[in-house]
């Protein structure tokens, strides 16, 4: 990763909720590897209350790393994380019961002999005992649609199944921010809009906030309120989806490409006769303005 010599950020963040409460500061932190490499570099990020964020950005960008700074995974070489308040130190151990983290590979964070067993392990580890953590852990599979799963072995379930009963296994220790690594890669399309669905509804319905890492710019744009570009292990612009996905350079120069719906709505647009104005973001209103302008001409 080159470390550019000075951030730019193309966006200020017009983006927040005002007055909003902040649940996560990561304040200028760097994270240099053991081998080295930066990971992350002069990286400053908030999450508020009842917000979906997507950090967006290429390979090698940060987006993993700084994930893992905001539950204590990792810590940073220097700067600060504050999760709901407290800032994170050596002393501060149980910062995954604010926030719980879903890996991009399903498998590095399932291992219990049966589903149950594996969503059960986080309120058992929070002192609940056997009944109350069976109650939490069913009702976590639950809100996923994962509920009849709950007997299988979790090395047999399909990646979708799999990446299901991680989001459960996080779910049930009830934390206030999820932060999910890629959660629609490798899903197939309908475990990829399960997935969307249960995001959505763990902000609408559960007041959690989630932070997403994704390449699917697609899915970043029909759900996120807030959207963060990551590049060289910083943040160079974020904004509204809108401000964001409709910037091209900028998309460009972060090694990025416009969603489709956008791509189509200004390729259209380009032909001088068509009058469409309002910027769609998901495909529902690509049509209602395909069918608008179609209506009118
Ligand atoms: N365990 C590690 N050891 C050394 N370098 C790492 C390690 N994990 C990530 N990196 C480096 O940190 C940078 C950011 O990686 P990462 O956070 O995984 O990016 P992203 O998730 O955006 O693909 C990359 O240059 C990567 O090579
Ligand atoms: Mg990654």
């Amino acid at each position: 990763m080159t470390i550019p010599k000075q951030i730019q950020i193309i966006h200020t963040c017009n983006a927040c909720t005002p007055g909003a409460k902040e649940l996560i500061h990561v304040d200028c932190a760097n994270h240099i590897y053991p081998d080295g490499s930066h990971g992350i570099h002069e990286m400053c990020f908030r999450v508020l209350e009842k917000e979906i964020v997507a950090l967006c950005g290429p390979n090698g960008s940060g987006k993993s790393t700084l994930i893992e700074h905001l539950n204590g995974l990792l810590r940073p070489s220097s700067g600060n994380v504050t999760v709901m308040g407290k800032k994170l130190d050596l002393s501060l151990s149980d910062i995954w019961r604010d926030v719980g983290v879903v890996f991009q590979s399903s498998d590095d964070q399932l291992f219990a002999p049966t589903v149950l067993d594996d969503v059960m392990f986080g309120p058992m580890n929070m002192g609940f005992n056997i009944e109350q953590a069976r109650e939490e852990a069913l009702s976590a599979l639950k809100a996923v649609g994962a509920e009849k799963l709950s007997d299988k072995i979790p090395g047999y379930l399909s990646g979708g199944q799999k990446r299901l009963v991680c989001i459960a296994g996080v779910l049930a220790m009830k934390p206030g921010v999820i932060a999910m690594d890629e959660p629609t890669s490798d899903l197939d399309p309908l475990h990829a809009q399960m997935v969307e669905d249960i995001i959505l509804n763990l902000k609408n319905n559960h007041g959690i906030s989630i932070v997403i890492a994704t390449h699917d710019l697609d899915m970043a744009a029909r759900i996120s309120d807030r959207v963060c570009i990551v590049k060289d292990g910083s943040i160079i612009a974020e904004g509204k989806p809108k401000s964001i996905f409709y910037d091209k350079n900028l998309l460009e120069m972060s090694g990025l490409r416009q969603p489709n719906v956008v791509r189509i709505y200004e390729g259209i647009r380009k032909d001088p006769g068509v009058i469409m104005d309002n910027c769609p973001l998901t495909i529902d209103e690509l049509i209602k303005n395909i069918s608008r302008m179609m209506r009118e001409s």
